[in-house]
């Protein structure tokens, strides 16, 4: 059964409160749930994390060559400052879904730079919740065969 880590970035921790009104009122314990079950109904195994520190992002990615098959990262803000991230996904040639709660193209100017999506499979931003549901069948649908 292939696996699965879904990767999450500064201040998603606080997810539910955190403006509420462009990140939604999932709470990240919800997001969690939600993937759970779509994994399990996909048929791929999965563990989920969040860190607000860089190095401990990097460090989760490093730790997932050889343990899953591919990752859903939603890097928040570091998605428009790391270089450093994006050198760690193409070092570990892990198929990456890069995931956004908001439309970061419909925002302010510097969240429209992102430094994962040159070294990701795709990136799926502006549905919420669900596009971690959608960004789990993508990755579904390129690891099971
Ligand atoms: C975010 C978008 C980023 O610009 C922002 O810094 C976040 C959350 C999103 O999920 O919409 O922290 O990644």
């Amino acid at each position: 059964m292939p696996s699965v880590l879904i990767l999450n970035g500064p201040n998603l921790n606080l997810l539910g409160t955190r403006q509420p009104e462009v990140y939604g009122k999932t709470t990240l314990a919800d997001l969690e749930t939600l993937c759970t079950t779509e994994a399990a109904r996909l048929g791929l195994r999965m563990a989920f994390e969040q860190s607000n520190h860089e190095g401990a992002l990097i460090d989760l990615i490093h730790a997932a060559r050889g343990v899953h098959d591919g990752i859903i990262l939603n890097a928040g803000a570091y998605t428009h400052t790391s270089i450093a991230l994006m050198d760690a996904i193409a070092s570990v040639e892990l198929p990456v879904v890069e995931v956004h709660l908001s439309n970061i193209h419909a925002r302010e100017s510097f969240r429209h730079t992102s430094y994962i999506a040159p070294v990701a499979v795709g990136q799926i931003c502006g549905f919420g919740a669900y596009g971690y549901v959608m960004a789990l069948q993508a990755l579904g649908k390129r690891l099971i065969s």
